[in-house]
C-alpha cells in the first residue's frame, strides 16, 4: 500500500499550525468584540465550519477569520472525500482549508476519522471485497485510514471527531456498515479510538452524535449514554461528547416553533455524560427555522432566543470549553439544500444573513459568552 504523497505546501501549514496551537483560543485576526475574542475571556473556543466552495468567497473568509478561533472542515476530512478508493488517499481539499486557517493562525478542529453510518462512507465501501479474511482486512482498512489521517493532521489538529454518530436515533442500536459487519460496532468504534490515541497522542479524541433537547430525543440520549459508559467502562481512550447542536425540530409545526424540550432529561444525560469525566463540546450549531413564522424580524427573534437558552444551559457546565457553528452565515448553510421552507423563504439559521450581516443570533452567543463563567485553563 502506497503513503499518500504530501502536498507541498504541508510544511508550511504545519509550521504556521504549531504556531496556532501557542494561541488556542484566539486568531490574529479577532477584534475585542469578535465572538472570538468574547469566547476566549470565559476559556471557550468559539468557531464555525469552512467548507472548499467558500474558499473562493473573499468576504465569507474575511468573516471567519474575524470571528473564529477555530475551523473545521465541514466535508473535507470525511471518508468521501479523502478516500476516492481503497488504494489511495487525496488530502488535496482538506490541506487547502488547513492551509487558509493556518495562514490565519486560526486552530483546526479534525470531522470525522470514522462517520459509523454507511449512508455517508463512500459507495466503493459498501461493495468492497473484504477477501478470505473479512475481519484482517476490515480492521487493516479501519486503522490504516485513521491513522494515516490523524497523523498528517495532529501537528495541527488538537481536536477530532474520531467517530460521529455511531447510534441510530429511531432504534438506539448502533449502526452497522460493511466495516463493522466483519468487526462488530463496538469493536469498530473502539479500534476507532485506539488508532487515533497513537496517531494523534496528545489530540482530544471526540464521539460526535446530535442528541439533543428535545422530549422526543429521549430514545438517542439513552443509547449514546450506554455507549459512552461502554466506552468509559473498556477503557476506550476518549476524552469528551461533541454535542452537535442542530438544534429545532426538522418536523415539529408547534406553536412555539422548536419542539418540545425537556430539560430537565437534557440536564440529567449531561450530568451523566460529565459524571464519566468526558468534556464537552458544542460541534455543530444551527437552528432549523422550519417551522418559525416567515416575518424575519420576529423568526430571528424566535431563533436568537433559543440560541440564549441553549447556550446559557451548556456553558453551565464548566465541561464544556468549545462552541462552534455549522456555518457562520446563511449564505451557505446545508439546510438550505435540506427540507426547505414550506412557504418557500429562505432559511435563517446561523448568527449572520446571507450578506454577511449580524443577525441577533449572534448576539445571543456573544451575550451567552458574556454571561458564562470562565472556564478552567
Ligand atoms: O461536492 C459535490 C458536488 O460536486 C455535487 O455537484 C453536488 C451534487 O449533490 O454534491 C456535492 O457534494 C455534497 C457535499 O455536501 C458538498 O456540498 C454532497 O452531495 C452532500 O451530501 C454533502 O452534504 C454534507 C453532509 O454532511 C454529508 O456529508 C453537508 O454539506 C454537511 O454540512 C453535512 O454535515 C453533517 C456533519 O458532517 C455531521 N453532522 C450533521 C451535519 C449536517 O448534516
Amino acid at each position: 500500500m502506497p503513503l499518500p504523497s504530501f502536498s507541498p505546501g504541508r510544511r508550511d501549514f504545519l509550521a504556521a499550525g504549531a504556531a496556532a496551537a501557542a494561541l488556542p483560543f484566539l486568531s490574529g485576526n479577532a477584534d475585542a468584540d469578535s465572538l472570538a475574542s468574547l469566547g476566549a475571556r470565559k476559556g471557550i473556543r468559539f468557531g464555525s465550519t469552512i467548507g472548499t466552495g467558500h474558499l473562493a468567497d473573499q468576504a465569507y473568509l474575511a468573516l471567519n477569520a474575524a470571528q473564529c478561533a477555530l475551523i473545521v472542515p465541514e466535508n473535507e476530512m470525511k471518508w468521501g472525500a479523502t478516500r476516492p478508493d481503497v488504494r489511495s488517499f487525496d488530502f488535496s481539499r482538506a490541506d487547502a482549508i488547513v492551509a487558509w486557517a493556518t495562514a490565519h493562525r486560526i486552530g483546526v478542529r479534525g470531522h470525522t476519522l470514522l462517520w459509523h453510518s454507511e449512508r455517508w462512507m463512500p459507495g466503493w465501501l459498501a461493495t468492497y471485497d473484504f477477501g478470505p479474511q473479512p475481519r484482517v482486512e476490515a480492521a487493516r482498512l479501519l486503522t490504516e485510514h485513521v491513522s494515516t489521517v490523524a497523523r498528517r493532521y495532529a501537528p495541527v489538529v488538537d481536536s477530532f471527531d474520531v467517530v460521529n454518530e455511531a447510534v441510530d436515533p429511531d432504534t438506539g442500536l448502533l449502526r452497522e456498515t460493511a466495516i463493522s459487519r466483519h468487526l462488530g460496532a463496538e469493536e469498530t468504534i473502539d479500534l476507532a479510538f485506539r488508532t487515533a490515541r497513537q496517531a494523534a497522542p496528545k489530540a482530544e479524541l471526540v464521539y460526535n452524535d446530535y442528541m439533543g433537547w428535545r422530549a422526543d430525543e429521549a430514545r438517542h440520549r439513552d443509547a449514546v449514554l450506554r455507549l459512552l459508559e461502554r466506552l468509559k467502562a473498556r477503557g476506550t481512550p476518549i476524552d469528551a461528547l461533541g454535542v452537535q447542536s442542530h438544534l429545532g425540530s426538522k418536523y415539529s409545526d408547534s406553536p412555539t416553533g422548536l419542539g418540545a424540550l425537556d430539560e430537565r432529561a437534557w440536564r440529567t444525560f449531561l450530568d451523566r455524560v460529565t459524571g464519566m469525566g468526558l468534556r464537552l463540546l458544542v460541534t455543530e450549531m444551527d437552528v432549523h427555522d422550519n417551522p418559525l413564522p416567515g416575518d424575519i424580524a420576529r423568526r430571528d427573534r424566535m431563533v436568537a432566543n433559543h440560541t440564549r437558552a441553549y447556550l446559557d444551559l451548556m456553558l453551565s457546565y464548566p465541561a464544556l470549553h468549545t462552541v462552534m457553528c455549522w456555518g457562520l452565515s446563511d449564505r451557505y448553510t446545508w439546510l438550505n439544500g435540506s427540507r426547505p421552507r414550506p412557504d418557500g423563504m429562505a432559511k435563517r439559521p446561523c448568527p449572520f444573513d446571507a450578506d454577511l450581516s449580524p443577525k441577533p443570533m449572534r448576539d445571543a452567543i456573544a451575550d451567552a459568552f458574556r454571561a458564562a463563567s470562565p472556564r478552567a485553563a
